[in-house]
């Protein structure tokens, strides 16, 4: 993706190749795909080349070379200032680097270019979320689950069933476990609310989504608890435009919770694509702003006797934002087992 750009730039800060391994995910955001003990070289004009391994065997439009040294061959390709991302490589790797040629760290330049997607970006979040409801549906459709592993397993072998792999452990935390953000555990689900947190990766590119159920009857409170989360998520996203700082997004939710801040734990979302945490970063002291083309979730949260969540994934256009995930906000209620 944005191979051109990222050469614009290179050239412009003086830097004549950039190297990336294939345990950087950079890699395969510019690769289009995972592939193992390779190296991608991308000058700051002409075609990129891929190094390989001599066991591997890919196909690709850009130039492949057969590596027997990795680190012979890349001093004979790489005459000039290499670029290299820092923030993935071991120290061992970056004095191997520096040997090369004089090194310049281009981590901040892999961030700002990722925060924006392409058009084909987006249609893969947007699967990913697709995919992602489609479990849900199911889940909430056929509810026969007696344990929290039993709905963990049931969205694991579903995301194989569609091609793809999770963007993190989900989360399934019924009653007081969901008081725990990113509870991990296999408790009986019981009477109260259920809070799920699934992501699938379809083509690389992540999906981050909450829902929380109720399972049996709930409370007048339970349902003022959960509609006062579901009004700030709501009010939030109404919000959402190209020019607005994610720091007062962030100030206006905590406004909104009023008397219930205390029990806002976390920040109220993230950039997502590639990684399920990248950036803009939405929280107190963050410098970012909305820009078109970028996606973030949206998820306030309460965690006191109960825990409640909503999570969407949210692209920024032009001149307001579109959902790209859709599954229903209101409180859905499952008849206790
Ligand atoms: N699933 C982790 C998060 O929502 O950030
Ligand atoms: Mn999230
Ligand atoms: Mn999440």
């Amino acid at each position: 993706m944005k191979i051109k750009k990222f050469q614009k730039e290179l050239k412009q800060r003086k830097i004549d190749f950039c190297i990336l391994i294939s345990d950087d995910i950079n890699f395969s955001y510019f690769f289009q795909e995972q592939i193992e003990n390779s190296i991608l070289v991308i000058p700051s004009k002409g075609k990129p080349c891929v190094f390989v391994g001599p066991l591997e065997n890919i196909k690709t439009s850009f130039k492949k070379l057969k590596y027997k040294n990795p680190f012979k061959d890349l001093k004979n390709l790489c005459k000039g200032t290499i670029g290299i991302n820092e923030s993935k490589i071991t120290v061992e790797q970056k004095k191997r680097f520096s040997k090369i040629g004089r090194t310049k760290d281009v981590s901040d330049m892999l961030v700002e270019l990722r925060k924006i997607k392409t058009k084909e970006e987006v249609a893969r979040i947007r699967k990913a979320c697709y995919l992602t409801e489609k479990i849900l549906k199911k889940i909430v459709k056929n509810f026969n689950f007696k344990y929290e592993k039993d709905i963990k397993n049931f969205i694991k072998i579903e995301s194989i069933k569609n091609n793809c792999e999770l963007s993190f452990e989900p989360i399934v935390a019924s009653e007081k476990n969901a008081r725990i953000p990113h509870y991990s555990g296999n408790k009986r689900i019981k009477k109260g609310f259920l809070l799920l947190d699934i992501g699938l990766k379809y083509k690389g590119y992540c999906s981050d989504i909450s829902r929380t159920f109720y399972v049996g009857e709930p409370t007048k409170n339970d349902v003022e608890l959960y509609k006062k989360v579901l009004s700030v998520q709501q009010e939030s996203i109404r919000s959402l435009k190209s020019g607005l700082k994610t720091k007062s997004l962030e100030v206006n939710a905590r406004k909104m919770f009023e008397d219930k801040e205390k029990y806002f734990i976390h920040s109220l979302g993230h950039g997502l694509g590639m990684d399920v945490h990248e950036a803009p970063s939405i929280s107190l002291k963050s410098k970012d702003e909305l820009k078109e083309g970028m996606v973030i979730t949206i998820e306030p949260g309460l965690y006191h006797n109960q825990g409640i969540r909503i999570e969407d994934d949210i692209l920024i256009t032009k001149k307001s934002h579109k959902k790209l995930s859709r599954f229903p906000r209101e409180l859905i209620i499952i008849p206790k087992l």
